[in-house]
């Protein structure tokens, strides 16, 4: 069974969230999304999330692609989590390009997908702000 693990914080869920979760799994047969914790947005990424931890985790169990959904802490999990779950590749937008190539290193494919055009949870927000 080939595994294949995506990390974000999926906030305000839309479709290019959706599509980039359609093309992860295709990649293999079972999807896992580390979802960043708001404490990790919050400190890290500098990111305040509309809906809570659990609230974006039970969209992302809703949908038929995603397998697994587990916590993202910190930006140093992603060596120890290919070996804990046993993944076969990583997977992320190509806003990240280049950025994780070294989990090849640990043995897993590493592939950057295209960002689906016009749209994001940053956008969303700015939209709504506007009505
Ligand atoms: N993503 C994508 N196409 C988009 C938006 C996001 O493929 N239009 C991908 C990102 O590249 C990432 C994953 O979805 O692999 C989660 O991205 P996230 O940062 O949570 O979503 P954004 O909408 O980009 O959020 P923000 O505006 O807060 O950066």
């Amino acid at each position: 069974m080939k595994r294949v693990i995506t990390y974000g914080t999926f906030d305000l869920l839309h479709y290019g969230h959706i599509n980039l979760l359609k093309r992860a799994k295709k990649l293999g047969d079972y999807l896992i999304v580390a979802l960043s914790t708001d404490e990790f947005n919050l400190n890290s990424k500098n990111k305040k999330c509309y809906f809570d931890y659990e609230k974006r985790k039970a969209l992302l169990e809703a949908i038929r692609y995603v397998d697994l959904v587990i916590p993202e802490n910190s930006w140093d999990q992603k060596r120890t989590d290919v070996h804990q779950y046993k993944v076969d590749t990583f997977v992320i937008g190509n806003d990240w390009e280049g950025k994780f190539d070294f989990l090849r290193e640990e043995g897993c494919e590493v592939i950057y997908l295209d960002r689906t055009p016009e749209i994001s949870t940053t956008k969303i927000k700015k939209d709504l702000n506007q009505v």
